[in-house]
């Protein structure tokens, strides 16, 4: 969508994976500051999203009413809150009559509830696919766009289709990102089964507008640590949005290194912007994969991914990562840190341990100088 947002994925904070419907203005808040005080709102994370359950019902005039329970101090004042921290405040709705917690929808309210959302200062709409009435999406998620674009504030739009008529084919021009999947849960399973989904749509995403395979479940408490180190791996990889999902305010530093690690996320938020994408998988059931995809400034991100229940040596031909034979490479391993070789190789191998996921940044050696 071409509103100027989303030049990079999004990120930030969403409250959906941890909090479900248990969520108030302090949790919140204390979000907020958790995510500075932390300094994961330096290095990107600047969008802390409400979803389901902030709204209550409509009142006679048909505006949308927010829990005041829940978020007592109302909802312009939180964004106020939120941008007073340099951060921002998105919100959740959804595309049907109600949303998929039987909150308010705003079809057919479209523009009053844009209206709404910008005159409290929000800069995030989260628009889910609940009690769609059986319209076609491609129906359904345009309006919100246009009254989004007439609010007269700039506000990133995110389509939460569940993959629904395979929106990469048509929401490029519709929304900044669209989800190519059913919900995530936190589970090696699922996190799997959804990476290969949202890599057969890899061709659409690019600045504008990227793929969606939901939020991040790291820190959650249902994969092991390299599992969630691979999940956050191949996300970045995938220019996925990285929003993170757990409880920033009590985190284990676990949690913390996987999501802070800066080489990983540069990888994400790379000016050139196009989607990695697994170019080989061999071994039982193919569990071992290389992803791999183009950085600015000729490097090559390379992720050799262990899916096998036991430790595996893994090799990335330079065929499938587009390099040629003869390229004298530098390779820095971007989880421990530091450059791991340096010469003219045709293919480069790494012990991986089971459900882990190594990665790596590629970069041209020129006349002896490497370029890391
Ligand atoms: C749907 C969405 C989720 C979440 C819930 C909230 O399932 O796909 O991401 O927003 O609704 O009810």
């Amino acid at each position: 969508l071409g509103n100027g947002l989303a030049t990079t994925p999004q990120m930030g904070w969403n409250s959906w994976n941890f909090f479900r419907c248990d969520i108030n203005e302090n949790v919140i808040k204390q979000t907020a500051d958790a995510l500075i005080s932390t300094g994961l709102a330096k290095i990107g994370y600047v969008y802390v999203n409400i979803d389901d359950c902030w709204s209550l019902a409509r009142d006679s005039n048909g505006q949308i009413i927010h829990d005041s329970k829940a978020f007592p101090s109302g909802m312009k004042s939180l964004a106020d809150y939120v941008h007073s921290k340099g951060l921002k405040l998105g919100v959740y709705s959804d595309a049907g009559i109600m949303t998929c917690q039987y909150r308010p929808g705003s079809l057919h309210h479209e523009y009053d509830d844009a209206a709404l959302f910008a005159s409290w200062g929000i800069d995030y709409l989260k628009y889910d696919n609940c009690f769609n009435l059986g319209i076609e999406p491609e129906k359904r998620f345009p309006p919100m766009r246009d009254a989004l674009n007439a609010s007269g504030r700039t506000i990133f739009y995110s389509l939460c289709e569940w993959g629904v008529n395979d929106p990469a084919l048509w929401a490029g021009t519709i929304g900044n990102s669209w989800r190519t999947t059913n919900d995530i849960l936190d589970t090696w399973e699922s996190m799997t089964a959804i990476a290969d989904i949202n890599d057969k749509w890899a061709a659409y995403a690019g600045p504008g507008g990227w793929n969606d395979p939901d939020m991040l479940e790291v820190g959650n408490g249902g994969m092991t640590y390299q599992e969630y180190r691979a999940h956050f791996s191949i996300w970045a990889l995938m220019k996925a949005p990285l929003l993170i999902g757990c409880d920033v305010r009590n985190m284990t530093s676990e949690t913390f290194e996987i999501i802070s690690n800066e080489e990983v996320i540069s990888v994400n938020q790379d000016s050139l912007g196009v989607q990695g994408r697994k170019v080989d998988s061999y071994g039982p059931e193919g569990c071992y994969q290389v992803w791999a995809g183009p950085l600015s400034g000729d490097r090559v991100v390379v992720a050799l991914w262990n899916r096998c229940s036991h430790p595996a040596s893994i090799t990335a031909k330079w065929s499938g990562i587009g390099l040629e034979l003869s390229t004298s490479v530098s390779v820095r391993d971007l989880w421990k840190h530091k450059v791991v070789s340096l010469k003219s190789m045709t293919s480069f191998s790494a012990q991986v341990e089971a459900h882990a996921c190594e990665m790596y940044i590629f970069a041209l050696v020129t006349e002896g100088r490497s370029v890391s």
